[in-house]
């Protein structure tokens, strides 16, 4: 095949020229490629043979966007807009045909085709949202020129990936192409193009779409009111929103340009870069530096869980959800069926809301099986135990585990806290044993910590990483230690919050600094979700901390309509004044002078010790990496993706700054700010923990 250079070929056969990309791993529109494509397309239109273009990707997909690792570097070669004019300004018909994903960047490509055909497994979207961006290579005055502006809004503020069938129906392809005959099919189409004198149809030109929605401003409040909620503190869902109000309402040259003037504040800004940051970091959180790729994993075939209560439940309905059946062990037939029935309800709900069908809910019902007896995990690939958090009771069941379930079975326990070498000591094959460390509620969190114990074995650590993809988390190794990381650095921000409300700041203060920063809720809000009497005891109790005190007064929480807030009928939380007045009267009794403290002492307060936390985690190599340290945090806690979690949040604040403040706290308030050494070598030795 002819070659244009390394990564695109060009071949003409009966007048229809084939243009080839070739650049591992995803077709990214590296400068290279967008050489190929500028070459090439000027090649065939300066060849008279040439009738028409089919535009076509080898490998795993068509181009899925811009090289996001030439963001922010010197640009080099042809302009990407260079390209799309070359390819829209054609003489001749250029067909893109799709397979795997054309996203951002190659859907833009795709849409500056004059026609597009398509795989049924392909799918089309505009994910640059989830980077912090916004198309900027035309995508978003396109893309409703041909869809409309309500789905248009839709696609370019979730970044959803639409599967081809969706697409022919809305336009956004022409034809649908065999499954395994992708690029005969689109040679037959660019044929019965030329044969048919079929227009070049540019995109641009179509007002069609748009023209009912000119003018109509309720269009988009309603859109932007119906995602306020979920894109809080994101700036790039509005700037998309605004991009698709210009595309509506002005000519297509002056949307560009409003297009093009977001778009450069966004891909300078901070939010875009901690948010691609993330997008390197999701990635390289399934990399084990010592565990190879060919490592031999264990199928998971089927799944034994012990305990059927709030995690076991959750848990179970992740195996369910994917096809693999579940037998859940509970100790008695009563807890057994509460346990299924909420796993029902669960899924009734999901059905109700329209997410599931009424039969999936049957489906996957059949596929979780109740039993009373550990015996019956005799054949399971995967166990998981979430017993009550209790090390004598997990022993026991290991040890019993040991004797019943197979050779080679993965042995998991979800303990939140407990030493999971202990756990595996217990068994004569601690190889296989490992922690799973599930977020509640467990059918719905995305991370997974995988606790890697000193004797856990590499295909049992591959085994689980593959098989948390399967069920759709995002999972990060983790060593043994008390909190592993995610509740290990939550610590901190939970002892230093309380000990502000002892110091002056309210509960409503805190929380509203972290939910400003960008967290879904402060730590009281969430304290009194949870109840405040988890662990509180009234027989036992003595007022002699505030939760005794709120505890003693019936202030539980939100189950209660009072806690650190009070809530009204619809569960909505207001600042108490007499939670004020009980802060006041302890600090009295034990002699505490309080004080004005400030928004940002309060963010400092809670997030630098964090950032410490995170460096001692790294130093005794209980997390792999920094970035993985953040991923945890972004998965588990809600950390805004926008502030990049809190070791990427710890380099933008500088960290001889944080290293500054822990020295000062350390003398002020003690040695539970001591600084981490590593955090002291890094700033000595000016080292970037992000290599
Ligand atoms: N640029 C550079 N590298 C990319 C990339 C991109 N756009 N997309 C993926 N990669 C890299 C990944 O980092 C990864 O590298 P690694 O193997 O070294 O870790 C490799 O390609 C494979 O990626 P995945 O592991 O994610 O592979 P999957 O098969 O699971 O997923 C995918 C493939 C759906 C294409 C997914 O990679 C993806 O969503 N990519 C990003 C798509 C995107 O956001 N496109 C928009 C870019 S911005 C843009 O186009 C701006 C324009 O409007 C001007
Ligand atoms: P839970 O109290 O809701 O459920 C535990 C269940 O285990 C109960 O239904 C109990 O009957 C059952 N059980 C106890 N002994 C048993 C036995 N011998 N055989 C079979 N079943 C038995 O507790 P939860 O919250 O589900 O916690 C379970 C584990 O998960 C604990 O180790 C906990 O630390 C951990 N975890 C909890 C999280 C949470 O937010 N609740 C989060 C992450 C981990």
């Amino acid at each position: 095949m002819p070659a244009i250079n390394e990564v695109t070929n060009l071949e003409v056969n009966s007048n229809i020229a084939v243009l080839t990309l070739n650049s591992p791993p995803v077709n990214a529109l590296s400068a290279k490629v967008r050489e190929g494509l500028h070459v090439g397309v000027k090649q065939t239109t300066e060849d008279d043979n040439v009738k028409a273009v089919v535009l076509i990707c080898e490998g795993r997909t068509f181009i899925a966007g811009a090289d996001i690792t030439e963001f922010g570097q010197a640009p080099k070669g042809p302009s990407l807009f260079e390209v799309l004019d070359m390819i829209e300004n054609s003489s001749k018909p250029i067909i893109s045909a799709i397979h795997g994903t054309a996203l951002g960047g190659g859907l833009e490509v795709a849409l500056t085709c004059h026609y597009r055909i398509a795989i049924p497994s392909a799918k089309c979207g505009l994910p640059e949202v989830k980077l912090g961006l916004l198309p900027g290579a035309g995508g978003t005055q396109r893309l409703p020129r041909v869809v409309g502006a309500q789905k248009a809004l839709q696609m370019v503020t979730s970044g959803e990936h639409v599967p081809a069938k969706e697409c022919l129906e809305m336009g956004l392809i022409d034809e649908m192409a065999n499954e395994d005959s992708l690029l005969e099919d689109a040679i037959k189409f660019a044929s019965t193009i030329v044969k048919e004198n079929r227009p070049l149809v540019k995109v641009k030109e179509n007002e069609e779409n748009i023209k009912a929605d000119k003018g109509n401003h309720a269009l988009f409040a309603d859109f932007r009111k119906s995602i306020a909620r979920r894109t809080r503190g994101f700036l790039a869902p509005e700037y998309n929103i605004q991009c698709i109000e210009a595309a509506v309402n002005k000519p297509f040259e002056e949307g560009i340009k409003v297009e093009r003037e977001l778009f450069t504040k966004l891909v300078t800004g901070s939010q875009s870069a901690a948010q691609r940051y993330v997008f390197f970091a999701e990635r390289l959180v399934n990399k084990i530096p010592d565990i190879p790729s060919e490592t031999e994993l264990i199928e998971v075939n089927s799944v034994g869980v012990i305990g059927a209560g709030t995690m076991g439940g959750g848990i179970s309905m992740n195996f369910a959800n994917v096809g693999i059946p579940v037998t859940i062990i509970e100790q008695n037939q009563e807890r057994l069926d509460r346990g299924l029935a909420i796993i029902k309800k669960n899924y009734e709900n999901t059905a109700n809301k329209g997410r599931i069908s009424m039969e999936d809910v049957e489906t996957r019902m059949a596929l979780i099986t109740g039993e009373l007896s550990l015996d019956t995990l005799n054949s399971q690939d995967l166990i998981i135990e979430a017993v009550f958090e209790n090390m004598a009771l997990k022993k026991e069941i290991f040890r019993k585990l040991d004797g019943i379930s197979k050779a080679g079975t993965i042995l998991a326990s979800n303990t939140s806290a407990l030493n999971v070498n202990e756990i595996a000591a217990e068994t004569k094959r601690p190889e296989d044993v490992i922690g799973l460390h599930f977020f509640s509620p467990a059918n719905v969190m995305k991370l997974l910590e995988i606790v890697r114990g000193e004797k856990t074995s590499k295909s049992i650590v591959a085994s689980s990483m593959a098989i948390a993809k399967k069920i759709g988390k995002i999972a990060a190794v983790v060593g043994v230690c008390p909190g592993f990381v995610g509740n290990r650095i939550l610590g901190q921000r939970q002892r230093e919050a309380n000990k502000l409300i002892l110091e002056g700041a309210l509960p409503w203060d805190i929380d509203d600094a972290l939910f400003n920063f960008g967290f879904p809720m402060g730590p009281f809000a969430m304290s009194d979700l949870a109840g405040l009497d988890i662990g509180w005891n009234k027989e036992t109790s003595k007022g002699e901390t505030l939760r005794d005190i709120l505890c003693e007064s019936g202030r539980l929480g939100q189950k209660s309509g009072k806690g650190f807030y009070l809530y009204d009928e619809n569960r909505n939380k207001s600042p108490d004044p007499e939670v004020e007045a009980i802060i006041r009267k302890f600090a009295e009794a034990k002699q505490i002078r309080l004080r004005d403290i400030s928004k940002e002492e309060i963010l400092e307060r809670c997030l630098y010790p964090m950032i410490n936390e995170g460096f001692k985690i790294l130093e005794e190599g209980m997390a792999i990496r920094a970035s993985d340290i953040d991923i945890v945090w972004i998965n588990g806690y809600g950390w805004p993706a926008y502030e990049g979690g809190p070791m990427f949040y710890g380099s933008l604040v500088g960290f001889d700054k944080i290293l500054d403040w822990l020295k000062k706290m350390e003398q002020e308030l003690g040695s539970e700010f001591k600084p981490s050494s590593y955090l002291e070598k890094v700033v000595n030795e000016n080292i970037n923990i992000f290599v």
